[in-house]
Parts: C-alpha cells; structure tokens; sequence
C-alpha cells in the first residue's frame, strides 16, 4: 500500500498524477488543489480512462482538504504560478514562495514521514525553503529540475547524433535556470560511447544550449510553461522512491560541501531510492565545468537571498 499526494491540479501536477495512475506506481494517488471542483473533476475524468489504460490505482480528487492526504508516503508540491513568455523561473518567486511555505505546513501536518519532491519554480530556492522551514533531513526534500532538464539534454542529444533516444545518456546538474543549468557534455553517450564520436563540436554544443533554454521554447510555443516531461520527470522520481530503485538521478540536493558547495540546494547526481536522496555522487567534472558549477551555485545562492529580503526565511 502506498500513497502520493500531488498538490496542485494544474496541467504539471494533474500530468504527475496521471503517469502515476497509469503506471501503477502507488495504490492511490491524491490530487489536491485550492480551487474548487479542479481536482475533484481531474481525478473523475483520470478514473474514467482506468479501463481503458488498464490500472486499477485509487484516485481522489480534494478542494483544500488536506485531511485526505495523510499519511502520503511522497507529496509532489507543483503549487504555484508558472512562467509566462518572457518570464525567467526567477520572476516567480514572490508569488511562489508563499505558495510554498502554506503549502508546507499543511503537508507536514498531515503527512509528516512524507518525502517531498519539490517541482514549483524557482525550483531549487523552493527546494531550499521547503528544507529550511521545515527542518526536516535532507534526505527527505528534492527538487525535480535535473530529472527533467537530462531528459531534454537526451532529447537533443539524439536528434544531434541522430542515436536512438533510448541509447542516450546525458545529465544535466546546476541550477534549474536558463543560464544556470550544466549540461554535461563530457559525460554524454550513445550507449556508454561518447558522443563525440558522432557529431561535431559544433552540434553539440548547439544541443546543450537547446536543453538550457528547452523550457523557455516551448513557454514561447505553447504561451505558458510545459507539463508532460516535468509532470512525468515527477512521476519518475516517485517511482524511484517507492521501488526503492536506487536510480542515479541528477536532482536538487542539499550540499554540505560536495561538490565545494554549501548550504544550498543544487542539481547533482544522486541515488533515488526509498529514503530519498540515499547519497550524493560526486562526478569529476572538468575544469571548465567545475568553472560552471561554481557560477551556478552563486547565482542559486543570490536568489535564495531574495527568500530573506521579502521574509520567506
Ligand atoms: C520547465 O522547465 C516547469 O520549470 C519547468 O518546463
């Protein structure tokens, strides 16, 4: 028996929850959101496909009630405004930020043995508030962004070296920014061979810079932000956590010096299994990505300051 809350039925969160039904990944699945009737009509509509897709997970749709979410064994908080054109992940964090932290409290109050993943934007400063106001251990709060920016890196990586996608692998750590994330260029394979055996320099730095403003494309393309990778990149991680799968997956992590980073949340590599983040791998990166790195922690550092000027922390 396990049980996973999503909270916020927007299009990323009802997405989460609907991979999750799908796949059979928890016995129920709870949708819960502020506005009246969204999350109740979503699941009614989701539990209507259960024939037809084959899975028999318990589905339920609550207004604010956060009664019907205790005892969850993984919340996925998706809660928040997401970006318009134009708008970085950054622009959001006054309104998100208190999302969040009311948000929070009532997960904790109801499921306080929860591991929470945290998707809202900005991804890892909300990571990082979830953390501090919560105190839980770090094990128990991550940030989804790297899950889902390799899965675009590998997008890009295929079309690039015109591989099999299933072939690629590629990860991406750093903020979840548009110019802080890292593609990891020098880790990147078509089935454990480097990709530079099958396209030029050229191409594929023209994917990473595809996979760092991948977001941004298709917020552009589609008016707002995207939800069926982030939802299913969620989704993945839940899976992760309750088959106790040990994945290796980049996420946002609370650093207490790998990486020589500290008290911040950042996406790195690390071992997805049924206490959370299980352990941090530290990669070895090469100068010039450890150059990134480092500029990306300080850019990630600067906006969780902002958490304190507008009182969040
Ligand atoms: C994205 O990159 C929602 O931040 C998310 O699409």
């Amino acid at each position: 028996m396990s049980k996973v809350t999503v909270v916020g039925a927007g299009a990323v969160g009802a997405t989460c929850a609907n991979v999750l039904a799908c796949r059979e990944v928890a016995s129920e699945v709870v949708l819960i959101d502020i506005k009246e009737g969204l999350s109740e009509g979503k699941m009614l509509d989701m539990y209507q496909t259960s024939t037809l897709m084959d899975f028999d997970t318990k589905l339920t749709g609550a207004t604010n009630d956060y009664t019907q979410t205790a005892n969850s064994d993984v919340v996925v908080i998706t809660s928040g405004i997401p970006r318009k054109p134009g708008m970085t992940r950054e622009d959001l964090i006054g309104t998100n930020a208190k999302i969040m932290k009311g948000v929070i409290n009532s997960v904790m109050e109801h499921s306080p043995n929860a591991i929470i993943i945290v998707v809202a934007n900005p991804m890892d400063t909300l990571t990082y508030l979830a953390l501090k106001s919560t105190g839980l251990p770090k094990n128990r709060i991550i940030g989804m962004g790297g899950a889902l920016d390799s899965s675009r890196f590998k997008c890009y990586l295929a079309k690039a070296t015109g591989a099999n996608i299933n072939n690629v692998d590629g990860m991406v750590i750093g903020g979840h920014g548009d110019t802080t994330m890292l593609p990891l260029l020098s880790k990147a394979t078509v089935n454990g061979v480097p990709v530079s055996q099958f396209a030029s320099q050229e191409v594929l730095e023209d994917a990473v810079q595809k996979t760092m403003v991948g977001g941004a494309t298709l917020t552009k393309l589609i008016g707002t932000s995207a939800w069926y990778a982030p939802g299913a990149a969620a989704a993945s991680m839940v899976e992760a956590i309750l088959n106790d799968q040990k994945k290796m997956i980049p996420c946002s992590c609370f650093l207490e010096g790998e990486y020589g980073q500290s008290d911040l949340c950042i996406g790195v590599p690390a071992i997805i299994g049924k206490d959370g983040i299980e352990k941090v791998v530290e990669v070895e990166l090469t100068a010039e990505e450890a150059e990134k790195f480092a500029a990306s922690a300080a850019a990630v550092h600067k906006t969780n300051s902002i958490l304190h000027e507008i009182g969040a922390l």
